[in-house]
């Protein structure tokens, strides 16, 4: 059990699954759910390598005709900084590959923070704007990093609001390295929601499948509500959904 002080009618569930692909599928239904009962839907989305799955469970219901993503929007959570969308490594093009070209949305309606840009614009501002408009996610996908960041929001100390330009901590350096061909390629900066932002969403899914981060999870659904554990915050949103593979 992960989870030892939760009890029936908290504002969390935990739904403890025993492979990945059973981890997808359960969040896949989840957010097919919730684009069911709402066709214009605003799902939160993330990117990394937990949620793969659940983009291809997503695509695979589009392809037997029983989603439509036709009046739905998405929001991404972050971008690595200085990526252009058609670089291969940023998080657009991870988008547009893994999911967004194989279902019928509208690429006007598909909202990721822009990572390249000149010094005159303003991305975080432009992409607050763009949150506001949009109004609160119905659903928001969220995997978990190694030190408990969710989104890039990484342990600082104090919870962020809005729309920023993090520096990776070392250790998410660490981790994400191995998505691109050598460690020095990877962007030292992102650009991500901020916690506040994403705790906005009406529904919060949190999806971990890895063996190395069963000790943060436990601390961020356990332990003391600490922006150094910034997933440690879900433990005060009013619906969330834990998705875990114990099984890793
Ligand atoms: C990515 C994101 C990050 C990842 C986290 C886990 O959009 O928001 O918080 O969810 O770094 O990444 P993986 O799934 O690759 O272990």
């Amino acid at each position: 059990m992960i989870m030892e002080k939760r009890r029936d009618g908290d504002s969390m569930r935990i739904i403890e699954v025993k492979n990945y692909d059973q981890a997808c599928s359960v969040a896949a239904d989840i957010i097919s759910a919730h684009l069911i009962m709402k066709k214009n839907s605003v799902l939160g989305l993330a990117t990394g390598s937990t949620p793969l799955g659940v983009y291809q469970n997503l695509v695979q219901k589009y392809r037997m005709g029983i989603l439509d993503f036709s009046e739905c929007k998405t929001v991404n959570l972050d971008e690595y900084i200085g990526l252009e969308p058609d670089n291969e490594h940023s998080y657009a093009y991870y988008m547009w590959n893994n999911f967004f070209k194989h279902i019928n949305i509208s690429k006007q309606n598909a909202h990721i923070p822009r990572g390249f840009f000149s010094s005159s614009e303003k991305p975080c501002e432009d992409f607050d704007n763009r949150l506001f408009a949009l109004g609160r996610p119905d659903i928001q996908l969220l995997g978990l990093g190694h030190n408990g960041h969710i989104g890039f929001n990484e342990p600082d100390v104090k919870f962020s609001r809005s729309t920023h330009i993090v520096r990776l901590s070392e250790r998410t350096k660490q981790a994400n390295a191995r998505f691109f061909n050598k460690a020095d390629e990877m962007p030292s900066e992102a650009i991500t929601m901020g916690i506040l932002d994403i705790m906005k969403a009406v529904h919060i899914l949190l999806l971990v499948s890895d063996k190395s981060k069963m000790g943060i999870l436990k601390k961020a659904l356990e332990g003391d509500i600490d922006p150094q554990v910034p997933a440690s915050i879900l433990q005060v949103h009013q619906n969330v959904t834990v998705v875990v593979n114990t099984d890793t």
